[in-house]
């Protein structure tokens, strides 16, 4: 796994964020996340970089799956888009998002507006 960046401490870098509809739904009301849904954070080296670097993805699995972390699922695929580096339910990624525990692990984000096109991964390129 690719732990973030040591000067990394706020968080991630560029990047946009985007959301399926159950995350979208939860986000917007600020409730508890749906099993199913999926947040991927894109890390770009810089803002205008045309390819990221890699995505991090936050998957809510069904309850029972990660008590102690929501039942999140955290993982990092890949700049190419093409495969998974790392899944972990414990270790880096929740250690900082315990921070939001008791806003179900996800950070404030502004405004979500519904991403042109969704979600970037496209299921036959990567199976989360
Ligand atoms: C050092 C703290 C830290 C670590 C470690 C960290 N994150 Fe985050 N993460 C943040 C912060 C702060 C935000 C919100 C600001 C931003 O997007 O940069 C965020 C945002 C996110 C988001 C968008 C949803 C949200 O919570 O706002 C996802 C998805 C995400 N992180 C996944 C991961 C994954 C997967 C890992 C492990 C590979 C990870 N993060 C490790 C701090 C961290």
């Amino acid at each position: 796994m690719s732990a973030p960046p040591k000067d990394n401490s706020e968080g991630h870098t560029y990047g946009v964020v985007y959301a399926n509809d159950s995350a979208r739904a939860a986000l917007a009301g600020r409730t508890t996340f749906p099993a199913g849904s999926v947040i991927v954070r894109e890390k770009l080296s810089a803002p205008d970089a045309a390819t990221p670097q890699l995505l991090a993805v936050m998957f809510k699995r069904a309850p029972g799956f990660n008590p102690k972390g929501g039942d999140w699922e955290f993982l990092t695929v890949d700049g190419s888009l093409k495969k998974i580096t790392a899944r972990q339910k414990k270790g880096s990624c929740l250690g900082c998002h315990s921070r939001q525990s008791e806003r179900d692990f996800v950070f404030t984000l502004p405004p979500v507006s519904p991403a042109p096109g969704g979600l970037r991964i496209a299921p036959a390129k990567v199976r989360l």
